[in-house]
């Protein structure tokens, strides 16, 4: 396969079935998990797809310029982050990242690799400490381009466009009747989610929040599984089309990312495992409704990679 850039291999990422799940956890044969692998991904994460439709989206706008010098700053947990950094070394932009300094360090050092600048916020000053440092920095430097992945539209448009029509492709002659997505941006639950929902009034969009979070609530407390409950609720959340959210704790999270790579041989992370935990707490619900008189069908999100979570197994 030949592409003229790495840019044009963000995407088309694969759909797996989960095998051992079955006897494992689901009980009854006629539920089935899949999990849409986006460590597929240049820069191993979904947030490449962003980072690189925001960049696109603010060079169409005229704000970018490629190979003019200009500087995009972004806080960001580390993915949105990475594709930009990818995005801005094919493009020829400085980058800047603010990255609350409890978060990977493996991640930090592959950006430092790609070229970006990394500044830590003191993530003691909240779920957001990055976006509020970001913002105290473009005060002093008017000059510099936010694309502000939390409210900019460019975020759960290329879900969209992207995202959403691989998943329908792919489950064509398959019905979805639970998407599962975790929340930080919001851009993945509402982009897929608003599309599938379009095509399939009846499916259930499920959004995943750490244990003790309460998103639709605006209550955040302090939690470790990275990515998710950022501290705000984002403006591109569309909470219209969720219609329930399921908590998990971090252990749960934990167990499930070691089963997805112990046993299912996918090499993810934590917010991952978050995704598994909340779909085997749809299948126990669904458990209690013995018998199942159709099959059904739950789709989820794998982001990133077991690499910067790995002190975490055991
Ligand atoms: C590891 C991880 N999981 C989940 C998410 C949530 O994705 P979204 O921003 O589309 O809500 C993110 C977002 O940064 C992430 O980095």
């Amino acid at each position: 396969m030949l592409y003229n850039s790495i840019l044009e291999t963000i995407g088309k990422t694969p759909v797996i079935k989960l095998q051992k799940v079955i006897e494992q956890f689901l009980e009854s044969s006629k539920i089935a998990i899949y999990v849409k692998n986006e460590t597929f991904n240049p820069g191993g994460s979904h947030k490449t797809r962003i980072a690189f439709n925001m960049i696109k989206d603010a060079e169409k706008k005229g704000i970018l310029k490629p190979n003019a010098g200009q500087t995009i700053l972004e806080p960001t947990g580390g993915n949105t982050g990475l594709g930009i950094a990818i995005a801005g070394a094919v493009l020829g932009y400085k980058v800047i990242l603010i990255i609350p300094d409890n978060y990977s360090p493996q991640k930090q050092n592959l950006l430092k690799a790609l070229g970006a600048k990394i500044i830590l916020s003191d993530s003691k000053k909240g779920g957001n400490s990055h976006g509020e440092l970001a913002l105290e920095i473009l005060f002093d430097n008017p000059n510099y381009v936010m694309l502000n992945q939390s409210s900019n539209p460019a975020n759960p448009e290329i879900h969209r466009l992207t995202t959403a029509q691989e998943i329908l492709a792919d489950f064509s002659d398959k019905s979805i009747d639970y998407f599962v997505g975790g929340i930080g941006t919001g851009g993945h639950i509402t982009g897929i989610g608003e599309i599938l929902k379009k095509e399939n009034p009846n499916i259930q969009i499920i959004g995943v929040q750490p244990n003790g979070c309460e998103i639709f609530k605006n209550q955040f407390i302090p939690h470790k599984i990275q990515g998710l409950a950022v501290g705000i609720i984002p403006d591109v959340l569309n909470i219209n089309i969720i219609n329930k959210m399921i908590s998990v704790t971090f252990e749960e999270s934990r167990q499930m990312m070691k089963y997805l790579i112990r046993q299912e041989g996918l090499l993810v992370g934590l917010s991952s495992g978050a995704n598994l935990a909340a779909a085997l707490k749809i299948v126990h619900e669904l458990n209690q409704n013995q018998p199942l008189n159709k099959e059904v069908n739950i789709l989820t999100m794998a982001y990133d990679s077991a690499i910067d979570y790995l002190e975490l197994l055991d």
